[in-house]
C-alpha cells in the first residue's frame, strides 16, 4: 500500500510495520513538537520487536538540504532523540557522493523497537 502524507500527521494502522525506513526525512523536522509527534507514529506503528532504521546528514554534514535548514546527528544525538523503547543495534555513517558532485555526510542508526 502507498501511503502519501506529513508524517508527522499521517494516520498510520498500528503494530502493523515490520521495518521503518527513512533517508532524510526526519533531519527537516525543525521542532521537539514535530520531532516527537514523528517518534509517537514510530512507536504506534512498527510492530513490538520490529526494526528502525533512520538516516540523517551526520554532525558533519551539510547544514542545509534542497534549501531548507536541516538538524544535524551524531548516531548518540539521534537515538537520543527516540529514547529508551527503542534498543540501538548499530549505526553507521555513510559519505554520499550526489549527482550534482558534492558529498554529503550520513548517519545511520539501526533499532529495535523494544515495546
Ligand atoms: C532529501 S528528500 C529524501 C528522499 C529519499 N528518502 C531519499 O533518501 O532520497 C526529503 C524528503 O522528505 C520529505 N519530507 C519532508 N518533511 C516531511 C514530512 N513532514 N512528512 C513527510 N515527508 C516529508 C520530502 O517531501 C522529501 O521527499
Amino acid at each position: 500500500m502507498w501511503i502519501e502524507g506529513d508524517v508527522t500527521r499521517v494516520s498510520l494502522a498500528p503494530q502493523t510495520y515490520d521495518v521503518w525506513h527513512d533517508r532524510a526525512v526526519f533531519h527537516f523536522l525543525a521542532t521537539a513538537d514535530e520531532r516527537q509527534a514523528y517518534i509517537e507514529k514510530v512507536l504506534t506503528s512498527v510492530k513490538p520487536g520490529g526494526y528502525v532504521i533512520v538516516a540523517t546528514f551526520a554532525e558533519d554534514g551539510p547544514t542545509q538540504c534542497s534549501g531548507l535548514p536541516v538538524r544535524r546527528y551524531s548516531a548518540d544525538e539521534l537515538h537520543s532523540e527516540f529514547g529508551a523503547p527503542f534498543e540501538l543495534l548499530g549505526h553507521e555513517k555513510e559519505k554520499h557522493h550526489t549527482p550534482f558532485g558534492t558529498l554529503q555526510k550520513f548517519v545511520y542508526c539501526y533499532c529495535r523497537k523494544l515495546r
